[in-house]
């Protein structure tokens, strides 16, 4: 994403002399009311104290699921967990901590007597500085993979422990754009959301015969506190709302640009019945962003 959003800067700014800057959303409430997709749902979400993994909380809960957010931010998970209300709790999880994951998972049969959905949502980009393969540091690289692969692996084992004796369960995980085309982010990050839909592969290959269903999610680049952080390392003149905008148009799918709630969506299709015979898929959600390249001719003069 991020040489390409500097190529974008630089258009836009050739282009539009004057950007004009508007708010940017993080997630946006679903129908009044909500439907009842998930009702009587019990799901785990990793990284759901914060963007993508929030929003998609959000959906759950509207939709009629007690959500558990998982997250190892002591200080929003609560505060997100209080926000959504007496349908979400808070369960502190480090998804590199294999026991705290045995545990978040612990608390949904405790507290419900069963977990229908566990999406493993939660990632860092790591460093974005030095971008050289040639200056990568191994140790960064291990961190990346530790939270983003690891992490990953740690849920579907945890979650497919209590769901193979139930029969049932929907599984997700979250992979990105990074994991369809290189150049999108740092090389750790790229390699680690490659591996994802191979997980999914693999170990929807395995639990189907268990009635169980595993899918990712690959979306495109949404302004979230991720995304705003990583991006204002080398884009530091730009205020957060500004980088917000410019990350909003990296959008190539006209009238509508790429936002948490369309993740939300992808989650909520894949966790509800919705998706009943859908495994093994990689959902991605990029407005065709990943489907094409254009020649780019030498100008005659
Ligand atoms: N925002 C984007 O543009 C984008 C695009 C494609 C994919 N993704 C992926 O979406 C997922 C969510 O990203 P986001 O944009 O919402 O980021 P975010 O930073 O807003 O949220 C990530 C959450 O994960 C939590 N987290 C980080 N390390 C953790 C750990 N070890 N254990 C438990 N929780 C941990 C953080 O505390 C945070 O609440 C990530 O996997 C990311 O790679 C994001």
């Amino acid at each position: 994403m991020f040489r390409t959003l500097a190529r974008e800067l630089k258009l836009t700014n050739m282009s539009n002399g004057s950007m004009v800057i508007k708010s940017c959303r993080f997630y946006a409430t679903s129908i009044v009311g909500g439907t009842s997709k998930l009702d009587g749902k019990v799901a785990i979400i990793t990284g759901s104290a914060s963007g993508l993994g929030k929003a998609t909380a959000h959906e759950f809960i509207q939709n009629g699921a007690q959500v558990i957010i998982a997250d190892n931010n002591t200080q929003l998970g609560p505060q997100v967990a209080k926000e959504l209300g007496p349908s979400a709790q808070y369960v502190e999880c480090d998804v590199t901590v294999e026991a705290q994951i045995e545990e978040v998972v612990n608390v949904a049969i405790t507290k419900y007597g069963k977990l229908d959905i566990m999406y493993n949502n939660a990632g860092i980009t790591g460093p974005i500085f030095p971008p050289s393969i040639t200056e990568l540091n191994l140790d960064e690289y291990e961190k990346v993979m530790r939270i983003n692969v690891t992490g990953v692996i740690a849920g579907i084992k945890h979650a497919a422990r209590v769901m193979v004796p139930k029969g049932y369960g929907s599984i997700i995980c979250t992979s990105s754009i990074s994991g369809l085309l290189g150049g999108l982010g740092p090389h750790s990050y790229n390699i680690s959301k490659f591996t994802i839909p191979g997980i999914v592969k693999s170990v929807a290959s395995e639990l189907c015969k268990d009635g169980i269903r595993v899918n990712c999610i690959s979306p495109s680049a949404i302004p979230t506190p991720m995304t705003l952080t990583q991006v204002g390392q080398f884009l530091r003149a730009f205020t957060q709302e500004e980088i917000g905008e410019m990350v909003s148009e990296l959008s190539v799918l006209k009238g509508a640009k790429c936002e948490a709630i369309d993740v939300a969506r992808a989650a909520l299709y894949l966790a509800s019945d919705d998706s009943k015979f859908i495994s093994g898929h990689n959902l991605v959600v990029d407005g065709a962003f990943t489907s094409f390249k254009n020649f780019v001719f030498a100008s005659p003069d």
